[in-house]
């Protein structure tokens, strides 16, 4: 397996950490792209990769390729590396938001197999949630694309219209976890902990919340009952949270992300 990763900003560089890290074993070889030079990031201990910044090059010596620029500048790269592109050869999985199967056939033609995936930054640590889908070229080439994503996380096939819901839940996901768990934080000091010791309760407990749940597969109300004595201090607590607004301020949240996502295409 051949694969180049043209854009390697936050997410590109994120999946090459991750392609690396946890080593598959049927790579050869990475080729990461960008236009500014690499000198930001540091390779040199992780081996395989290759930092170029040539788009045709990269194409010509992989078999799959991960487009992982930002929307507003699929236009010019497309039209940079369509004609390089081999249907009998080649495998196209795009992160773009906002884009498309049908815009991205458009692009690089319905012969192309094509994958459209979401990942998230968590990518890097092996605990991404991909979400897949395909176009009808690219369905006999989707388990490729699953045994990559699978090796860096969990991964989940959807049809392509739930692809801008998942960017929201999965992708833009790891910004709002992060916001909770830096209130959990700055609560944890503001009841007498370092900031050390208070971001370590806080990231643990996101932790073993969130293996109670994939372990014993339950809800989250099962496990709230087991820790909410009658009348006691957590269900206060989480009383005088949802008067506050907790649960309706992420939902809202969620819907506001959503919004702005489904207009990226128009941008
Ligand atoms: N970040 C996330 O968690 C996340 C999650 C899901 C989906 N996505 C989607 O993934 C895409 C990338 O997001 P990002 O956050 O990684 O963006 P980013 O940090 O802005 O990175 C974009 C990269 O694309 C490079 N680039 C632009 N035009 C190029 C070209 N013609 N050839 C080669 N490289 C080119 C840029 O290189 P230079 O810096 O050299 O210009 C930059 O390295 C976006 O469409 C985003 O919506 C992101």
């Amino acid at each position: 397996m051949k694969i180049a990763i043209i854009g390697s900003g936050n997410l590109g560089h994120s999946i090459a950490i991750g392609i690396i890290k946890y080593k598959n074993t049927a790579l050869k070889q990475l080729i990461i792209t960008r236009r500014k030079s690499f000198a930001k990031y540091d390779f040199a201990e992780m081996g395989k990769v290759t930092a170029i910044n040539d788009n045709i090059k990269a194409v010509k010596n992989s078999d799959i390729i991960i487009l992982a620029v930002q929307p507003h500048h699929l236009e010019k790269m497309a039209l940079e590396i369509s004609k390089y592109l081999n249907p009998e050869r080649h495998l196209l999985i795009s992160t773009i938001t906002g884009k498309n199967i049908q815009m991205l056939e458009k692009y690089f033609s319905t012969k192309m197999p094509i994958i459209r995936c979401i990942p998230n930054i968590a990518i890097s640590v092996g605990e991404s949630m991909t979400c897949i889908s395909s176009n009808k070229s690219g369905l006999i080439q989707l388990k490729k694309a699953e045994s990559i994503f699978n090796a860096l996380g969990q991964t989940l096939l959807i049809d392509d219209e739930m692809i801008q819901a998942a960017t929201v839940i999965c992708g833009s996901g790891i910004a709002f976890w992060m916001r909770l768990i830096r209130a959990t934080t700055q609560g944890a000091i503001q009841l007498g902990f370092n900031a050390n010791d208070a971001m370590k309760l806080s990231v643990q407990t996101c932790l073993g919340s969130s293996k109670l749940l994939g372990i014993n597969s339950g809800h989250p109300e099962i496990e709230i009952d087991k820790v909410t004595t009658p009348n006691g201090c957590t269900i206060a607590g989480l009383i005088e949270m949802e008067h506050e607004g907790l649960s309706s301020a992420l939902i809202k949240g969620l819907l506001k992300s959503y919004d702005k996502i489904n207009g990226i295409k128009d941008q």
